[in-house]
């Protein structure tokens, strides 16, 4: 296959050339590759970018109370849809005490079947002991996880020692710690507050974890990180400009391997939409909750100076019209989290990069090198030969208009209904295979790799 006169965007350089593909991966990188065997693929105006990595979704999540309603077939088309061509999935809680291979196990099996993309799993740690820490060490080669999610909050939240501990662990082989930073005691404190005087709607949701309470939370593992000797520390999910503030000036006096993610949902959306009537509130009761629209824009330009380096998505859909109405009469019933995987490039190639606000190559570093580079996928998030062949054609002068009704998303929803995006994916290859292409999906149930992570 080859892809011609598009403009390839890497995170660094953009450059109009050739691509060539073979056995799915990239042959030859050059102007005017021609070859007769081959399929052309013809993107002359149009940008060449690496496939999208998304760092953060729960596909098929089990919340005790609801499951997530994408399994890894609907969720991955989706995300083709979206020029994503990989997701590192955070596995959901297992059984009390049970080890980090049980999940490990259940999730191969979730996904093996199903996924239509590559994808990896970030580990999950529910509780710390010897055999925990030692099982660590044991799965970086055995099933490449080089990275785990810790809760300070919600059910399996780690106390503070058990945190300390999985840092110095992280410290001595090289893994990274992603942590769901929101301080428990205040949190709960309030929900019980707001129950008891009867305020149940959802946007006592959002006052029940004020920002403070996230900020406290990712200031108290960026000390705990430098007490351990600066393992990598990744907070996901970043919300609001204070603890934006809080990664800033860490990374300002120096420390290293601090890095921060933040998804479409703090950028786009705030926290007036807690309040639409019909309860329609409850689309949006996820954690940490939408903030003000003066975070969104903090936000936004801790992107663009660089300290915020992954957009994700946090893909975790509910339908309104049933699992999200468990919250109709009390915001502590309702599953937490919103759909968002289709939409993540196209979101922030319309919003950033046709608006200025960023650069193609930011846009790219962002939203694929980035996270390949720090979650240890060694062939993708680039355009480079000897990589895989993971790539998304963007026609910047497509225009959509969002509707539930265009998405591939299992779900009754899009949070970003009525947005007007322009540019949008218009054909997505995984590993030399066109899996979308004039709107149609083209892959098949189960072609998705899973893809052993390396210590970067
Ligand atoms: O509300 C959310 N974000 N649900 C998904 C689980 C998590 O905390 O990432
Ligand atoms: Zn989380
Ligand atoms: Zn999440």
């Amino acid at each position: 296959m080859i892809i011609k006169n598009g403009v390839i965007a890497n995170s660094s350089i953009s450059f109009k050339a050739d691509i060539k593909i073979e056995n799915g991966i990239i042959s030859a990188i050059s102007q005017n590759i021609n070859d007769n065997d081959g399929e052309i693929i013809e993107a002359e105006g149009m940008y060449v970018i690496p496939g999208g990595i998304d760092a953060h979704t729960h596909m098929d999540l089990d919340v005790g109370i609801a499951r997530a309603v994408d399994d890894f077939y609907t969720g991955t088309v989706a995300a083709a849809f979206g020029g994503t061509t990989t997701i590192i999935d955070h596995m959901g809680f297992g059984p009390k005490g049970c080890s980090l291979s049980h999940q490990v196990g259940v999730y191969h099996k979730l996904a093996g079947e199903k996924a239509v993309i590559d994808y990896g799993f970030h580990g999950v740690i529910q509780h710390v002991n010897d055999d925990i820490l030692n099982e660590m060490d044991e799965l970086i080669d055995k099933e490449g996880i080089t990275s785990y999610k810790i809760y300070l909050t919600y059910d399996y939240k780690i106390e503070d020692k058990d945190a300390f501990r999985v840092l110095e662990k992280a410290k001595e082989n090289g893994i990274v710690i992603t942590v769901h930073p929101e301080n428990d005691g205040v949190v709960n404190y309030l929900k019980l507050k707001y129950k008891a005087q009867n305020r149940l709607t959802p946007e006592y949701h959002a006052k029940s974890r004020p920002l403070e309470c996230e900020a406290e939370a990712i200031s108290r593992m960026i000390q705990m990180a430098h007490m351990a000797g600066d393992p990598k520390l990744y907070i996901v999910h970043l919300s609001n400009a204070l603890g934006l503030d809080i990664i800033r000036q860490a990374i300002d006096r120096g420390q290293k391997n601090i890095f921060a993610e933040t998804c479409p949902q703090y950028l786009f959306l705030n926290e007036d939409m807690y309040k639409l009537p019909n309860n329609e509130g409850l689309k949006y009761i996820m954690s940490p909750p939408l903030r003000s629209k003066d975070n969104n824009e903090k936000l936004f330009s801790g992107i663009e100076k660089k300290y915020i380096d992954v957009i994700a998505t946090d893909h975790c859909p509910f339908n309104f019209g049933i699992e999200k109405q468990m919250g109709k009469d009390d915001f502590t019933k309702c599953p937490n989290g919103a759909p968002g995987v289709e939409l993540r490039l196209p979101l922030m190639f319309s919003e950033g990069v046709m608006k200025k606000r960023i650069s193609i190559n930011d846009f790219v570093e962002i939203s694929c090198h980035n996270p390949a580079k720090i979650f240890g996928l060694d062939k993708k998030g680039e355009i480079a030969v000897g990589f895989d062949a993971d790539i998304v054609i963007i026609d910047p002068n497509k225009k959509i208009n969002i509707s539930k009704n265009i998405l591939h998303e299992n779900v009754d929803y899009t949070p970003y209904e009525g947005f007007e995006l322009q540019g949008y994916p218009v054909v997505t290859i995984s590993r030399g295979e066109i899996i979308v292409k004039d709107n149609k999906f083209l892959g098949e149930k189960g072609r998705g790799k899973y893809i052993k992570r390396k210590i970067m």
